[in-house]
């Protein structure tokens, strides 16, 4: 595996010149900068004003290790993930490969993208994910970037290791919904990813099944 390799050989090499700001949501801040003469991202974990710093430092800390973790195990199953070069615990920092591409959302809103064709691959990466009980906690468009014809899955942060079928099940529920949302008008979209999914791995169409359950039992609550 090449990954963990790189990843211990660029260890301590600091940080230069920040790029440009990618994007500042409620929980990190995204930088594109250059390390070691490569486009990186430096994703940085945001301090909480509102919760203790102790228990805020170690909260940032394990969520850092667990999104390295998981991209790191997601990779080693053949997922494409941007490569981790580098990890500030104390600055809640990673840094990690530029993706040049654009967001698989934005792309399937595109009519020229052949949509067919990037969902089969989406199908085909929850399968792989989900067969190597890895549950992504986030999966959605936004979290997939088109790079050519590969797929490259970011955003592990809200992820686990799980090999139950209704942590997969809410994973699988999560991106239907996502699909509803951003890409409604191109409804047989999802019947491709579900079917792709379902092919590649060999529990998908018990997943699928709970799925189903998930959104009765969702609209039951919603009743009461
Ligand atoms: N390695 C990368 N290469 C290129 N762009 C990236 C990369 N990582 C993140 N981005 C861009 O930054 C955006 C936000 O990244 P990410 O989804 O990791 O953060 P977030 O949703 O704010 O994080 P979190 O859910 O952990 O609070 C992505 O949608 C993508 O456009
Ligand atoms: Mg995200």
């Amino acid at each position: 595996m090449r990954a963990p390799l790189q990843t211990a050989l660029l260890w301590r090499t600091p940080l230069v010149c920040v790029v440009g700001v990618h994007r500042i949501g409620a929980e990190a801040k995204l930088d594109s900068s250059k390390w070691m003469d490569r486009d990186v991202v430096v994703k940085q974990r945001l301090v909480k004003g509102y919760r203790h710093p102790e228990l805020d430092r170690s909260l940032q800390s394990f969520r850092i290790r667990n999104e390295v973790r998981l991209m790191l195990e997601a990779r080693r199953a053949g997922i494409s993930v941007p490569i981790v070069y580098t990890v500030d615990l104390d600055g809640s920092k990673i840094v990690m490969e530029e993706i040049p591409g654009i967001r698989v959302k934005d792309a399937l809103q595109d009519p020229k993208t052949d949509g067919s064709d990037v969902c089969v691959k989406i199908g085909e990466i929850a399968g792989r994910l989900h067969a190597n009980d890895i549950v992504h906690g986030d999966l959605t468009t936004s979290n997939m970037l088109l790079d050519g014809n590969r797929i490259v899955l970011i955003d592990f942060s809200l992820g686990q290791k799980s090999s139950e079928i209704e942590d997969k099940g809410v994973d699988m529920h999560l991106l239907e919904e996502a699909f509803r949302s951003a890409h409604h008008s191109r409804g047989e979209l999802y019947d491709i990813v579900k079917e792709s999914y379902a092919e590649s791995y060999a529990d998908g169409a018990k997943v699928l099944r709970k799925v189903a359950e998930i959104e009765r039992r969702g609209r039951y609550t919603r009743k009461e």
